[in-house]
């Protein structure tokens, strides 16, 4: 079936078609439009056109607009985390988690959009400022384009597309081109919801095409981006004065001090390492245990790993399915042999269920291996003992990411040492770095990007602060 895009308010099929096939069984599940620069332009064009609406309209409209969105999709759920599980290969009760998430970030949207508000400045505190009354509002960019990762496609479209409709602007979306249909139902439900044509457009396409037009017309005033570094690093490298928010990767930390209690530690990270097979910017990569604990640690997390199931994403009972590509397994496969070869050993997994690639443990991994240093983005944690929890911040911030790191320990005194030397976005004591709920500010430092998601964070970064002075 040809898939179209999302234009104006109306549905525009492209000249060319790709196909789209399902992770888990290689089937075609659609052919999906693939705009052309003309395509991108007109999409730019009707949401420029439709700016003024959106700016003008009213904090309540935005919010019922954004609730009845919220609304929609909950009527919807199991369709749309179907959607997920076929095109993403997400498990389906993994997916269902992400619609009821996606459902929250559009009821956080419609109450950010009623309270976005600025402060007054006291004037007279410096010499001639007397006689002043001056406060500041905040003002819509304009039309943003919004560029969004195959990982969450629901959710974290709902973090672009949400901030951005909640502070007036309208947006220009391109879906991963792995996830379009995702982003296509959302067009649905948002002509429903009351978006007026023209402030939600969803073009599928290349990144080179629909991208790179967006990062370079001057009429797309802010370019919100999640996805790899070398991207998110070319897209600031190129973007000029437009905002620039960028949410990339990270290869994320949890370290574990001596006595707490592996019984709750133990199925949390796994949670973190193995959920949807690793492919989540927060997944534990690198779990570092005080060695008094280590081995005790490594045999009972594996024997737990051993729980997991595999299978079709639509199954039920699936825990793990195929990677989102046959040339990522093949990538993540590649850089285990890679860190065996190094001296690393495999402490469960590391081979192929026909296309899933097992949640894979390893040990012994130095500290240059691609699957310690660089984002694996696949079911691969590697485990290593540390002789304290000081020694643990040091190799967590042995990184060229930043995102979130998480810390279990029972001491308040190393909990607050973390909190402090800790070089990331985020800090989560007594629980994994994969921690996050939609409304808490999100984002990284060094490699893992710039700005911060979460609704309220979002709506500050997609709006312009204005001054208002008035002499009397
Ligand atoms: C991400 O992969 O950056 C998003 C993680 C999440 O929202 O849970």
């Amino acid at each position: 079936m040809k898939k179209p895009c999302y234009i104006g308010g109306k549905w525009v099929q492209s000249a060319e078609h790709v196909p789209l096939f399902s992770p888990y069984s290689g089937e075609e599940i659609a052919l999906i439009s693939s705009a052309d620069e003309g395509m991108v332009d007109l999409a730019i064009t009707a949401a420029q056109a439709a700016s003024p609406i959106m700016r003008k309209m009213p904090a309540y409209r935005r919010a019922t607009i954004l609730e009845n969105l919220s609304l929609l999709l909950n009527e919807r759920m199991e369709e749309a985390a179907r959607i997920i599980a076929l095109e993403a290969g997400k498990p389906i009760k993994t997916a269902r988690g992400e619609i009821i998430r996606t459902i929250q970030t559009y009821k956080f949207a419609a109450e950010e959009a009623k309270r976005i508000h600025g402060e007054t400045i006291p004037m007279d505190a410096a010499i001639g400022g007397e006689g002043r009354l001056a406060y500041t509002v905040r003002e819509p960019l304009g039309v943003i384009g919004a560029i969004t990762p195959f990982n969450f496609p629901f959710n974290l479209v709902a973090h672009k597309v949400g901030p951005a409709l909640a502070a007036g602007n309208t947006i220009v979306l391109k879906p991963a081109s792995q996830t379009p249909l995702s982003a296509l139902f959302l067009a649905e439900i948002a002509e429903q919801a009351g978006v007026p044509p023209g402030a939600l457009n969803v073009v599928t396409g290349s990144g080179a095409v629909v991208g790179d037009r967006l990062v370079r017309d001057p009429r797309v005033k802010a370019i919100t981006f999640t996805g790899s570094p070398a991207v998110g690093i070319d897209i600031r490298n190129r973007a000029g004065l437009k905002r620039v928010t960028l949410e990339l990767g990270s290869n994320s930390a949890v370290i574990v001090d001596r006595d707490v209690e592996l019984d709750e530690v133990i199925p949390r990270c796994i949670f973190g390492a193995f959920a949807y097979s690793g492919q989540v910017c927060i997944s534990v990569q690198r779990i570092y245990v005080v060695r008094e604990r280590y081995d005790e640690f490594v045999r009972r997390f594996v024997m737990e790993t051993g729980k997991l199931r595999g299978g079709d994403s639509l199954d039920e009972e699936a825990d793990y399915s195929a990677m989102i590509h046959p040339a990522e397994t093949k990538r993540a496969l590649s850089w285990i042999q890679e860190a065996v070869e190094q001296g690393a050993k495999v402490a469960c997994g590391g081979e192929l269920e026909g296309r899933i690639l097992q949640p894979t443990v390893m040990t012994d991994v130095p500290a240059d291996a691609k699957v310690s240093c660089q984002e694996v983005f696949g079911p691969v944690v590697l485990i290593h003992p540390i002789d304290s929890v000081e020694q643990g911040i040091a190799f967590v911030n042995d990184s060229r990411y930043g995102l979130q790191a998480g810390v279990y320990t029972n001491h308040l005194a190393t909990a607050m040492q973390a909190a402090e030397d800790l070089q990331v976005g985020g800090v989560l004591i007594n629980d994994i770095p994969t921690f996050r709920v939609d409304h808490m500010p999100y984002g990284g430092v060094k490699e893992s990007g710039m700005g911060r998601e979460g609704v309220k964070y979002a709506v500050e970064e997609l709006s312009e602060m204005k001054l208002v002075v008035m002499k009397r």
